[in-house]
């Protein structure tokens, strides 16, 4: 079935071949607009201006739920991830003295939510007012080896001041660890159009947490002064990527948390990154009220994978800002708790604001 479509008004829903699949357009008056579909409430297409008002889509995405479901290579091309975003050593924590045992699906160690994971599920979805989809899910307890029933809301919503905010909420039954991101990749020239070496990235960071080669983060955080992962001024994204560096060894580039600078109040919505791409002046910058941000370049885009358009996506022809808690964080005591209780609410929020300069 085609995820593309015509549609009439600000939030619109397309249905598919699968009966319980859909997709939702949503629409502003500066004509930017942002599909998502209910699998894997993953962010389909960005459709932006750049500075001469020429529309591109800037997120890498396929053209049919299958693409989506049989990703051989696992790019988790715009999905929400979880229940833990990004990777947990060995697929193993403790909560109060009792063991847990993941699924693994990155060698030894537990990826994105695992072998199933909310990338790969059907959610429920509503449309809520003019601009907004709220995507719904409950993960049952043991799925993929996590303790407790968790039920999850993520509401994407398209403003008028061109932002992408996404809403994410989540309540538990058991302690169990949550970390939930947004895996778009953005190529500002418009998806398909080569690498984004040339992107000129800012990460609002002082300090990285380095992994070992299995990508696990050791538990230090290094500040990022003198090292090719300083982007607290904007710098292109392949400037330094080629130096010889033992965590771009490890990471095959870029794949890494940087440990946000927040103000006085940890969790609140503060600059994160921002990406400008000189052809297009196309400027988006991230906020988030998560205490860190994966920067990861494609450096597993191979150049086997054929968009929606039918251009080849090339070896960094996209990259993610995925605002996030840190990895392993479950088994490393002195990184920001990802433990929520039963009575709880993880509650957290993140927007991509898009411009041109
Ligand atoms: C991870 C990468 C992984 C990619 C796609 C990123 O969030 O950090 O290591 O290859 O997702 O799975």
């Amino acid at each position: 079935m085609s995820l593309a479509g015509v549609l009439t008004c600000s939030a619109e829903v397309e249905t598919s071949d699968f009966d319980d699949i859909k997709l939702y357009t949503l629409r502003n008056k500066a004509g930017t607009t942002v599909k998502v579909t209910n699998y894997g409430a993953t962010v389909t297409s960005m459709v932006t201006a750049d500075r001469q008002g020429n529309m591109a889509d800037i997120a890498l995405g396929y053209n049919d739920v299958s693409g989506y479901m049989n990703a051989v290579d696992k790019p988790y091309l715009g999905a929400i991830v979880g229940r833990y975003g990004n990777r947990i050593a060995k697929g193993e924590f403790n909560i109060d003295g009792i063991d847990y045992k993941l699924a693994t699906n990155n060698d030894a160690n537990h990826l994105h939510g695992g072998v199933i994971g909310f990338d790969k599920v059907v959610w429920d979805a509503k449309v809520v007012g003019s601009n907004s989809v709220a995507f719904h899910y409950l993960a049952k307890d043991g799925e993929e080896g996590y303790p407790g029933n968790l039920d999850i809301n993520v509401t994407y919503t398209l403003t008028e001041a061109n932002e992408l905010k996404i809403d994410y909420l989540a309540t538990t039954d058991k302690k169990t660890p949550v970390n939930l991101t947004n895996h778009t990749y953005f190529n500002l020239k418009g998806e398909g159009e080569g690498s984004i070496l040339d992107h000129q990235l800012m990460i609002n960071a002082k300090g990285f947490t380095p992994v070992d080669s299995g990508l696990i983060p050791t538990g230090e955080i290094t500040p990022v002064s003198g090292t090719p992962f300083d982007f607290t001024s904007a710098k292109a994204i392949g400037r330094d990527i080629g130096e010889k560096n033992q965590q771009l060894e490890y990471g095959l580039g870029y794949d890494h948390n940087w440990v946000l600078n927040k103000g006085e109040k940890d969790e609140q919505l503060t600059l994160a990154a921002t990406l400008y791409e000189q052809s297009s002046g196309r400027f988006m910058e991230v906020f988030t009220e998560e205490p860190g941000i994966q920067f990861y370049c494609g450096n597993f885009l191979a150049g086997n994978l054929k968009g929606k358009s039918g251009k080849t996506y090339v070896h960094r022809g996209g990259l993610c800002l995925e605002t996030q808690h840190y990895p392993d964080s479950p088994n490393q005591s002195t990184f920001p708790n990802t433990i929520l209780n039963p009575g709880e609410k993880y509650k957290t929020t993140t927007v991509y604001k898009f411009s041109t300069k």
